[in-house]
């Protein structure tokens, strides 16, 4: 065959599917670039059809616990560990240990030490504030430094958080004030942080890019999500509370009874390499990656300067624990006016 016939027969194999080694199905909780990314790099490289669809990591967890009996989907990607260690909990997901885990950091094995190797850690992340320096100065507002400023009477109206209930971010949040101040404290917290709050958004990122675009001067958010927005020409700083924070373990799980079960298994050790673990930053999204080996964005937050709680994963991802404080979330804060 000449080489232009064999481009031709080539092309029409791929069309027909016939070269496709397979296909995958994922879900993936990280945002939309980065999911793109993965699904069509892995498949030019490797001939898998992947199939994508974007969840936040609550309404992901809720999907697979929906699809339990006949499950559609093959590997969950990114979203907060929390979700992920209740998924494992429930038998949503599979055991499997990768050959691949001492090649992680220590907090990223011990995600998948405490979930029987039903999940494992890929990135992690602190949470903290994102705010609008140009919406704060023309509105003579200060740049908020702790989770007590939040509650100022001044940012009234001008600070947005994603809801709890959908979003693995605002759960961290949640986790992460229980954590630092006791329970009582931390609804009492909510209630007086509830009536600052203009919006609870269904996604993790609503509230940084809705500050990105000037629409809210505050928001609670992952900081490894300000840079991107700032790469993108919006005037976005970050900043870690004062008394502490809480930072994500965001995970990655192969769902049991997956229908492409190899091809999940090969798609989750290649998500494990340090050059998969760097195309969050070529999205730019600037988690720290879970392979020692990958090389670390400078625009990837400083853990060292930062404040942190000695967060209990395994306690907030318990199902029971997760479940009671965002119903709790739901009747004792959400439903007050404002
Ligand atoms: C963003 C962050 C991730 C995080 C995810 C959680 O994509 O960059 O680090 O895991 O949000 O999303 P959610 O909508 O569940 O808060």
């Amino acid at each position: 065959m000449k080489m232009k016939q064999c481009l031709v027969a080539a092309a029409a194999c791929l069309c027909a599917g016939a070269w496709a080694q397979g296909q995958i199905n994922i879900i993936c909780s990280v945002q939309a670039e980065w999911c793109n990314m993965i699904g069509t790099v892995y498949a030019r490289t490797t001939g898998t059809k992947v199939n994508v669809s974007m969840k936040g990591s609550g309404e992901a967890l809720a999907q697979l616990i929906a699809e339990k009996e006949n499950p559609k989907t093959d590997v969950w990607f990114g979203g907060t560990g929390d979700p992920h260690l209740q998924a494992a909990e429930q038998g949503l997901s599979l055991e499997y240990k990768s050959p691949s885990l001492s090649q992680l950091y220590p907090w990223a094995q011990q995600q998948a030490q405490q979930a029987g190797f039903k999940t494992v850690g890929i990135y992690s992340g602190p949470l903290g504030f994102g705010y609008n320096p140009e919406l704060l100065a023309k509105k003579k507002l200060a740049v908020p430094k702790s989770w007590a400023d939040l509650l100022k009477p001044d940012y009234k109206g001008d600070i947005q958080v994603a809801n709890p209930g959908s979003s693995g971010t605002a759960y961290t949040m949640v986790a992460t004030l229980v954590q630092l101040m006791g329970e009582d404290k931390a609804f009492e917290y909510l209630k007086g942080l509830h009536r600052n709050v203009s919006q609870y958004t269904r996604s993790g990122t609503g509230p940084i890019k809705a500050v990105a675009r000037g629409e809210t001067a505050v928001s609670i958010s992952f900081v490894h999500d300000g840079p991107g927005e700032k790469m993108n020409g919006f005037p976005v700083e970050t900043i870690t509370p004062i008394e502490g924070t809480g930072a994500e373990i965001g995970s990655m799980s192969i769902i049991k009874g997956a229908r492409n079960l190899e091809a999940a298994k090969k798609f989750y050790e290649w998500a494990l390499t340090p050059a998969a673990q760097e195309m969050a930053a070529a999205a730019k999204q600037f988690q720290l990656p879970s392979n020692k080996s990958a090389k670390n964005d400078p625009r990837i937050p400083d853990f060292k300067k930062i404040k942190f709680i000695n967060y209990d994963y395994a306690k907030y991802g318990a199902s029971a624990e997760r479940r009671r404080l965002i119903a709790k979330w739901e009747k004792d804060v959400n439903s007050l006016p404002r």
